[in-house]
């Protein structure tokens, strides 16, 4: 049994999670630097007419904004990978385990769970949509040869609401940040009903999200799944802020 959580101190390079198919990575952070230089220009201005009102709301608008900034960026480049590890280390998995991630990206879950199986495998899917930076199974692939887990990782490319895989293949499989971008409560739905039939009996799955994740819990339970738990994964994974938090949806399939 391996009883270690994965490194969080990551070799590979895995990008930030983010909606870039409107506005690329590039000028959303153009657009924030410009709205924080503007806030703190304003600030000044107000502070050397003498407006303490107006300093007030533009210097605490700014703050406010700069923290958000922080949190965001800390959450997709650190805090992700430490309640991962954790989230992975405490699942204790033997090492030859079956594992699916579901909307794998760059890799972040995906080759942390790979670390944990010398004698398994780890398979990730995904449809390589401009949710995270440079977002395609190579930078997958360049990541697990960083990570030195490449001979036990398959990445895929398809669709998680129909998966590719035959019933009962999977101990585990993991999810983070994905069904949200799933068009509909129907299509998350379907892609609960996949992740179940690839599951073996006595399989376990964990899934984070930001939305729907009291639907999802409540939809495994009408499959029949045991131990259906849900819990807020805490402030190492605010989107930004308390009210953008993740949580984790984790249950077993019944032998
Ligand atoms: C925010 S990223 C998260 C990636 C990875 N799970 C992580 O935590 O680093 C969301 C991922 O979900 C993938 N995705 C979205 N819809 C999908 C679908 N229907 N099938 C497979 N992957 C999908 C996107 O391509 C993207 O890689």
């Amino acid at each position: 049994m391996t009883t270690h959580s994965p490194d969080v101190r990551r070799r590979g390079d895995y990008g930030v999670d983010g909606d870039f198919g409107v506005i690329s990575a590039r000028w959303q952070g153009v657009i924030l630097a410009v709205i924080v230089a503007a806030l703190i220009a304003l600030t000044v201005r107000y502070l050397v007419v003498g407006s303490l009102v107006g300093a007030l709301v533009t210097g605490s608008s700014t703050l406010g904004l700069v923290l958000f900034i922080g949190s965001y960026l800390y959450t997709t480049r650190v805090g992700k990978f430490e309640v991962w590890s954790r989230i992975l280390g405490d699942l204790r998995l033997r090492g030859d385990e079956q594992v699916l991630d579901l909307g794998c990206g760059r890799g972040a879950l995906l080759l942390m769970a790979a670390e944990l199986l010398p004698r398994g495998r780890a398979v990730g899917i995904d449809l390589w949509q401009a949710d995270q930076t440079g977002n395609t199974p190579a930078a997958t692939r360049r990541n697990a040869e960083r990570e030195g887990v490449a001979d036990r990782v398959e990445v895929e490319t398809g669709d998680i609401t129909r998966l590719p895989f035959a019933d009962n293949t999977f101990d585990l499989i993991i999810s983070n940040l994905v069904l949200h971008n799933l068009p509909s409560a129907a299509d998350r739905r379907a892609a609960l009903d996949e992740a179940v039939r690839v599951l073996r009996p006595g399989g376990r799955l964990a899934i984070a999200d930001l939305l729907s994740t009291d639907r999802y819990r409540a939809h495994l339970r009408e499959l029949g799944l045991t131990d259906v738990q849900r819990r807020n994964l805490g402030p190492r994974m605010w989107w930004g802020a308390p009210w953008f938090p993740t949580r984790l949806v984790t249950a077993t399939k019944k032998t």
